[in-house]
């Protein structure tokens, strides 16, 4: 029995390590915070029931990693220790009692109550106001040198301000990568094929432990400072909370969060508050840390192993766990985009319970490595659509996913068009999975708006073949209703009603309930304001279009393409017939605007003139600005290595500016 427990306690301490290395070491986690955290808990309930088999070794006496060979090491003076956990309010009044009763003290205890930033340790220390060194947290007692990784932050001041500041200080932090700019790294780094970071706190530490500063100076990394670590030629207040103060007067970075709470209720409503917050602040945090405030009585509580007695950290729900990819499902949208969606063994993350995921393209399933069976990492940050962000290797057994060739619903072939990311079904309405979509799009609230036609009812018409297109719904009578499922006369009456009110409309929803790939509400109304009458906008060229706001080339083409096909033209005229109807809009007054009805071309590298800005003056004073050149162009602007729109320009004899003719032309108004 005991055996079997000290084979047990063995085999998790090999574990944590085995987790320790991936995380602190290689910078790429092989679990979730979550997970380990609950393996550290089991290990450290089984150390305290057998005392027998405590070791110094155990990953619960030690903190984070080994420092890297490559990086010199630096010991710190005074060690670097991590922050034991609560998980509950019942876990804090336990904690708080612990306190109260070493200290033999019933008295209301004041804690400085901080964000618990999700980033990496770093000790700065400054001398005479300089910053000479800094260094990771490494083991507790021994760190990686990066003084020159951290000199390329920029919120960190190489030199301290203001007065009376100790001769040697050491100011403590973590160094993070705020959410906004992580997922611009991301993106950025996705789209140049290169790998992106998990999370912002994997962002910080990669960014930071590299050997060549120059890469660290481009990644975007912030740091807040928690605390102080040797003071000498000085004096401080002897309050956590002044002391995070003066920091922030000597010109260290602070968040705006720290704040002093009296006793657990002031605790907890701390807690609260910050976790409602979360969502809105752009650094990522994993809880709040409790401090007491007093730093004599910190004192007097002193350590045990690998953390302080007088400060506890206490996490939020976490943002990332584990759990098993049962299948993946092949979904089809409106447009036939086929969007595999991972089905999950359901696991609460973030707040909520997650059973599906979307992997939004082939790309993503290849670029996770994915396999069916697979243990991922399901994370889902506040308020964002949880997403898979990495698939542990090497976890039970797997199946290949494979991509299908013909649409799951309608069996017509799947089509990839190169360079898109996107597969589509080529079914078209004849795929009931679009023609679905279709109609949930036609009736929805900014379309058409059809009250009572929500999705399971299009899906129940649909399957009962009662319509097969938007047009269709203006056939369905009262009678044809009532024996569907979960619809009674009521509700049939209310629904041919509402029908009946949808088709007084305006072109602007119309065009849009059309569902035309890429036309949104803007777009559609744009398209109404520029064209007036639908004839218009389907007769109009792709350069006509073009001159529409919002509309660029491949919406023009999706535009064209659209009212292009038969079927769609069919549906329309079967819609006019049906009697859908708008006001006649009237054309916006025109003013007299200089260059109303001049249509310019912006083409080339243009030295001094953002095109965009450029864009919009030329817009504001009433021209058109086109992508491509016709013989409806009145001007082409031809910057650096203009090709061959210019040529287009030169041959077709319209007028050629310079930038700096359309500058002066610009100027004149
Ligand atoms: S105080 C002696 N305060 O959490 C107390 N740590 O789990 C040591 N952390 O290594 C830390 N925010 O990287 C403290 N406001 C905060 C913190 C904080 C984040 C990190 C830090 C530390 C780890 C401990």
């Amino acid at each position: 029995m005991t055996e079997s427990i000290l084979k047990k306690i063995i085999a998790l301490r090999q574990q944590i390590q085995a987790h320790n290395h991936a995380y602190y070491t290689l910078d790429e986690p092989s679990i979730t915070d979550a997970e380990y955290d609950r393996l550290i808990r089991s290990l450290r309930a089984l150390e305290k029931q057998h005392p027998e088999y405590a070791s110094p070794d155990s990953p619960t006496q030690s903190v984070g990693g080994p420092v890297l060979a490559a990086f010199s090491k630096i010991e710190h003076e005074m060690a670097m220790l991590s922050l034991d956990n609560v998980f509950s309010a019942d876990e804090l009044n336990e904690f708080i009692q612990r306190i109260q009763n070493r200290l033999k003290n019933t008295q209301e205890l004041t804690f400085c109550v901080e964000p618990k930033l999700d980033g990496l340790a770093i000790s700065l220390l400054y001398e005479h106001g300089k910053l000479i060194r800094a260094a990771t947290r490494g083991d507790g007692s021994i760190g990686e040198d990066v003084t020159h990784n951290v000199k390329t932050i920029k919120n960190i001041p190489h030199t301290l301000q203001g007065d009376a500041i100790p001769v040697r200080l050491e100011v403590r932090g973590e160094v993070i990568m705020p959410i906004a700019a992580f997922h611009a790294f991301n993106h950025q780094a996705l789209s140049n094929d290169s790998k992106g970071f998990v999370n912002p706190r994997n962002a910080a530490a990669g960014s930071l432990r590299q050997l060549d500063s120059n890469i660290t100076a481009q990644r975007p990394l912030a740091f807040y400072s928690y605390g102080i670590g040797i003071v000498e030629g000085g004096m401080l207040t002897d309050s956590q909370f002044q002391r995070l103060q003066q920091l922030k007067d000597w010109g260290l970075p602070l968040t705006d969060e720290v704040i002093l709470a009296q006793g657990p209720e002031q605790c907890i409503a701390a807690y609260t508050q910050l976790l409602e917050k979360r969502a809105q602040l752009d650094y990522e945090i994993d809880g709040i840390v409790y401090k007491i405030d007093d730093i004599a009585l910190q004192e007097q509580l002193g350590f045990v192993a690998r953390a302080p007695r007088w400060a506890t950290a206490h996490k939020f729900p976490a943002q990332e766990e584990q759990t098993q990819l049962l299948d993946v499902e092949f979904q089809v949208g409106r447009t036939g985009a086929i969007t595999p969606v991972a089905i999950l063994d359901p696991v609460f993350v973030g707040g909520v319970t997650v059973s599906r995921a979307s992997l939004h393209n082939a790309d993503e399933i290849q670029r996770l490595q994915l396999k069916i069976g697979n243990t991922v990492i399901i994370r889902r940050a506040a308020d964002v659509i949880p997403q898979i962000v990495k698939a542990i290797p090497g976890s039970q057994s797997q199946t290949e996913i494979i991509f299908p060739t013909t649409c799951p619903v309608c069996n017509s072939e799947i089509e990839r068009i190169e360079g898109e990311a996107i597969a589509r079904c080529t079914g078209g309405l004849y795929c009931a999975a679009q023609r679905k979509q279709a109609i949930k799009y036609f009736a929805s609230r900014k379309a058409m708006n059809i009250e009572g036609l929500g999705d399971k009812v299009v899906e129940q018409l649909v399957d009962e073949q009662l319509i097969n297109n938007p047009a269709d719904l203006f056939n369905l009578t009262v009678e044809q209703l009532i024996p569907l499922e979960r619809i009674g006369t009521k509700k049939a009456d209310n629904l041919i009603n509402a029908i009946i009110q949808c088709k007084q409309t305006t072109l602007a929803k119309f065009i849009l309930a059309l569902g035309i790939r890429e036309v949104g509400d803007a777009t559609a109304k744009n398209l109404a304001e520029y064209f007036l009458t639908l004839d218009g906008i389907q007769k109009a060229t792709n350069e006509d279009l073009e001159l529409v706001d919002d509309v660029g080339e491949i919406v023009a083409r999706h535009i064209v393409t659209f009212f292009r096909q038969n079927h769609n033209q069919e549906v329309i005229t079967a819609l006019l017939a049906s009697d859908i109807h708008w006001p006649e809009i009237q054309p916006k007054e025109q003013q007299a605007l200089p260059l109303a009805g001049k249509i310019f071309v912006l083409t080339g590298a243009l030295a001094h003139t953002d095109r965009n800005a450029a864009k919009q003056t030329l817009q504001a004073l009433g021209a058109k600005v086109s992508g491509s050149v016709s013989k409806n162009t009145d001007y082409v602007v031809a910057g650096a290595a203009a090709g061959s729109k210019l040529s287009k320009a030169q041959d077709l004899g319209i007028a050629v500016l310079t930038e700096d003719e359309l500058v002066t032309l610009l100027a004149s108004f």
